[in-house]
């Protein structure tokens, strides 16, 4: 019905406390990408010296633009599309961009927290064997070539089935009785899991080499653009921003809400748990590297999904009470995964919700359902690993840093809203945002990001990508951009359900208490 105002719009949900939308915002930041991620970024990309690139990389593009994220969520109080839209008509494209492609990394996502959750059970009785890389890729995963394949794998198949289960049932049950109280256990279970893991690491013959590795800087790397487009996606991967998903956590945030002190405990919270997961990833190699009597640099595997599923089995079937710390590993994964992978489904859901006038469970239902199938379609099959390994490159190095660069130009440039968002934050919050704001937002973040983009891309055409066929890539890399790309057309050009929107007002209590 086209007529409902949005003052006969049923109050929006809210997390219940701060804290409730800290621990989810920092549930969504901490994720695979902590810990599956970083550790072999770091060292593949120079090591110490990529903490430069990295804290470089976190205060000119991570916080500026989580601030973005967090006042157009808060102040225009919609999933990305529905604030984008209020903020300025056409911008709602830019919102259905960001939602599409957070549906991607959803869908493989959910495949590395089956694949943990597998892990989690063998490791009660080492169930990987003398040689995991065999039992990774041949038992477990069944790889065959870089093809489409239909073959499906129940061993993968089963766990995820059951990662979309629950993800379902979390979503459903809404903001504040779902995915807060999910979050208000798992974080703090997290934190105490992944403690006692780094401290028994560190307790390990051979440690300190390991941390030695890791962090022994390679000044070189510093030329190496390479290295300075792997700490922006990174960051951007991990902090969960410029993907809309933190526009639609912001929304649900109280109107009296301290939304810039938020952003700088979950940031620091974010990387604190992505360096001390560095820390114990490269103790535990350490101590491996002391079983074989060889050095760190001379170990196989240290990155990607390789690191997580074949490097550190070898080295918990080595390690005396490895049993437990293998589950402890693995159930850390799961949970990490399973509260990032929740914002990014409420924010589809979310969306899908607003635009087509569809309860909350009902959208949650058909967002997780279709999510599911092509989930399990895809990354249950033969090809899993190498399909994943392609979506998640493009994904991350071109869709993720596309989507930052029209947002930021957009409200820098286009639209010029970020005097009223610095202001919206301001309002807010204590820790006030300066006008250094506009030249990070305005001027820095989207011409770094753009030189890096055409470097990245630049590179894809010529060297192709772990060298995979030419028409794999086609398919899975750029086909994956170019769904999101359609995808996002057509759900911008679909109509709006029950919402009339012309009434809507940012706040006017507070513009009020301002008089
Ligand atoms: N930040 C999560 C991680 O580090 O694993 C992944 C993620 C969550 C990416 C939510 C994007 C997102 F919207």
């Amino acid at each position: 019905m086209a007529g409902g105002s949005a003052a006969a719009a049923p109050e929006r949900e809210t997390w219940t406390s701060s804290t409730g939308f800290i621990l989810a915002a920092v549930g969504s930041a901490v994720g695979l990408g902590n810990i599956w991620r970083f550790p072999g970024v770091a060292y593949e990309s120079g090591g110490g010296a990529f903490l430069i690139p990295y804290l470089v990389a976190l205060l000119t593009a991570g916080i500026p633009i989580l601030f973005l994220d967090y006042a157009i969520g808060h102040r225009y109080r919609g999933a990305a599309p529905l604030s984008y839209r209020r903020m300025a008509r056409p911008a709602e494209a830019l919102g259905w961009f960001q939602i599409v492609l957070s549906f991607v990394i959803a869908v493989y996502y959910a495949a590395v927290i089956a694949w943990s959750l597998s892990y989690f059970v063998f490791a009660f009785d080492l169930r990987w064997g003398e040689d995991t890389a065999v039992f990774f890729t041949g038992e477990y995963l069944q790889v065959g070539d870089p093809e489409v394949s239909t073959t499906l794998v129940p061993g993968v198949a089963v766990p995820l089935v059951l990662v979309w289960v629950v993800v379902l049932a979390i979503i459903a049950l809404g903001v504040s009785r779902g995915v807060q109280r999910v979050n208000v256990v798992f974080i703090p279970l997290l934190v105490v899991a992944f403690v006692g893991l780094v401290a028994r690491a560190l307790t390990l013959p051979g440690a300190a080499d390991g941390l030695n590795a890791l962090f022994t800087p390679d000044w070189a790397a510093l030329a190496d653009p390479g290295v300075w487009i792997a700490a922006y996606s990174q960051i951007f991967f991990s902090l969960s921003i410029a993907f809309g998903i933190m526009v639609t956590y912001a929304s649900y945030q109280r109107r009296r809400a301290n939304m810039t002190s938020s952003g700088l405990v979950v940031a620091f919270a974010n990387s604190s748990f992505e360096i001390l997961a560095g820390i114990g990833v490269f103790a535990t190699l350490g101590f491996l590297a002391h079983q074989q009597a060889s050095t760190v640099d001379q170990l196989e595997g240290l990155s990607g999904p390789i690191l997580s599923f074949v490097t550190f089995p070898a080295v918990i079937s080595e390690m005396p009470g490895g049993n437990l710390f293998g589950a402890v590993f693995f159930g850390a994964l799961v949970l990490a995964g399973f509260t990032s992978i929740i914002s990014i489904l409420l924010g589809v859901a979310a969306s899908v919700s607003e635009k087509f006038g569809l309860a909350h469970r009902t959208a949650s239902i058909v967002v997780c359902g279709v999510c599911a199938v092509i989930s399990i379609g895809l990354f249950s099959t033969t090809s899993g690993l190498i399909a994943l390994d392609t979506v998640d490159q493009w994904a991350n190095n071109v869709g993720i840093v596309v989507s930052a660069i029209v947002m930021t130009v957009l409200v820098a440039w286009v639209f010029r809203t970020a005097p009223v968002l610095r202001a919206h934050l301001n309002r807010v919050s204590t820790f006030q945002v300066g006008r250094v704001w506009y030249v990070l937002v305005g001027g820095l973040a989207p011409v770094l990001l753009t030189y890096m983009l055409v470097e990245r891309v630049r590179t894809l055409l010529t060297e192709g990508y772990e060298g995979y066929p030419t028409w794999y890539l086609a398919l899975f890399g750029w086909g994956a951009i170019a769904l999101v790309v359609v995808g996002a057309l057509i759900l911008t050009l679909a109509p709006w359900r029950d919402r009339d929107d012309t009434d809507f007002h940012a706040w006017p209590e507070l513009e009020e208490e301002r008089r």
